[in-house]
């Protein structure tokens, strides 16, 4: 590998090192309590000495009746072997490699202090005392690799936080082996194709505890630049991340319930594009009751999407499959800076594009030859429409 691609990898994985806390996978994990029952978790990028989703599953193990909690570590992570512990459990077996891929397999976690209660002290005692409860992996620990993809296929459910720069990967991964999943991933991810296919197909839909900000613990060298989203406390070093969301094929009440349609259609407040057949619906949450055709929406409807109350078509990205196609095409297209100045207006053909009559103060507009107007872009829309009117039949 060149020098210049290993580091961009180098940077890449270690921009995959933030952790999540137990408090984030508890709000999200205990509105699927009853799922779990019986089932075979597995958390697959998980080093179980820092990982708050095996404190998580371990803690609660008798509790949610689950058969099994298999968790593996990435021996590849810029920080194995270099843990930050939140168990607490600063041990491993004597002959363990310097950077060490290993998993930890409970069937049961019995309550060996006798203190009435299953804790983490339970799962220490047992990780110490039972050799077949922590074994190092022949590998690396990918999520990719034989061995892992053998684990997978003993898994029921998979939860975890897996690296975002992998996230197509592990996606399309979990999918092949008709898995389900509960995981976390960011916001951006709805705009890959691969993703919003599944979307769109009703194969992958949100969680409960999307966007917000969350934080994240991160090593002491983590390179954050943002100032406002670094806070150190007790010396431990968090990042805040905005638009986090969990992408899960588990059922959610959610999803059934959809949203509640107050508004009324006018066409003065929610304009037809331009440029695409549909209606532009900058809020979700103002989207009409009463209108049957296209409808554009923000990627944050599918937070309150219920695909019984709509129809996903496509978007508007100007490209690929899911494309609903344009139905104009701007000629000689200019775009006109806050500034006044011109510039070359190419990408006015590449988005969801409104008409107005007055100049628009202070911000980047276009112009074409075969526009009557003033054209304002807004971001990449979804085009949906309501089922119950009749015409969805996407
Ligand atoms: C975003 S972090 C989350 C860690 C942990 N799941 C959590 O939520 O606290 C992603 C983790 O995946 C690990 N990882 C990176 N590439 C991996 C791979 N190819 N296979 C398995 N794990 C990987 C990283 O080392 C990192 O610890």
């Amino acid at each position: 590998m060149a020098g210049k691609e290993a580091l961009i990898r180098a940077n890449r994985a270690k921009n995959d090192e933030f952790y999540t806390q137990l408090v984030d996978i508890e709000k999200e994990l205990r509105r699927y309590k009853d799922q779990f029952r019986g089932k075979v978790v597995f958390c697959n990028c998980d080093d179980p000495y820092e990982s708050n989703f095996f404190k998580y599953f371990a803690m609660n193990f008798n509790h949610l009746g689950l058969k099994k909690l298999i968790t593996t570590c990435y021996s590849g992570s810029p920080i194995a072997g270099e843990q930050l512990s939140p168990l607490g459990i600063e041990w491993l077996p004597e002959d363990t490699p310097p950077q060490p891929a290993y998993k930890v397999e409970i069937v049961e976690v019995p309550d060996a202090d006798g203190d009435g209660a299953f804790d983490l002290s339970d799962v220490e005692h047992l990780i110490r005392q039972e050799p077949n409860v922590l074994t190092l992996l022949d590998g690396d620990g990918d999520f990719r690799s034989p061995e892992c993809i053998a684990l997978l296929g003993e898994a029921d459910v998979v939860v975890t936080n897996p690296p975002f720069s992998l996230f197509r990967e592990y996606v399309a991964q979990l999918v092949e082996h008709d898995k389900l999943f509960l995981i976390l991933g960011n916001q951006n991810a709805i705009t890959y194709s691969e993703i919003f296919k599944l979307i769109k197909e009703d194969r992958v839909w949100l969680g409960y505890d999307n966007g917000g900000t969350k934080w994240f613990r991160v090593p002491e060298d983590y390179n954050i630049t943002t100032e406002s989203r670094i806070k150190v406390e007790d010396g431990i070093k968090y990042f805040s991340m905005g638009n986090i969301n969990w992408f899960t094929n588990l059922d959610t009440t959610k999803r059934h319930e959809g949203i509640t349609l107050y508004k009324r259609y006018t066409p003065s407040e929610f304009p037809h594009y331009d440029n695409y057949d549909a209606i532009e619906v900058s809020r979700y949450a103002d989207t009409p009751y009463d209108f049957e055709g296209n409808m554009g929406v923000p990627i944050t409807f599918l937070d309150k999407y219920n695909p019984e109350q709509f129809g996903i078509l496509g978007w508007t990205r100007g490209r690929d499959e899911f494309e609903v196609r344009p139905t104009k095409r701007y000629v000689n297209a200019r775009q006109v800076n806050p500034d006044g100045t011109e510039s070359n207006g190419g990408k006015v053909n590449t988005g969801p594009t409104l008409l107005v009559n007055d100049r628009p103060p202070k911000c980047t507009f276009y112009v074409a030859d075969n526009a009557d107007g003033y054209l304002v872009q807004t971001y990449m829309r979804i085009i949906v429409r309501n089922r119950a009117l009749g015409k969805a039949s996407v």
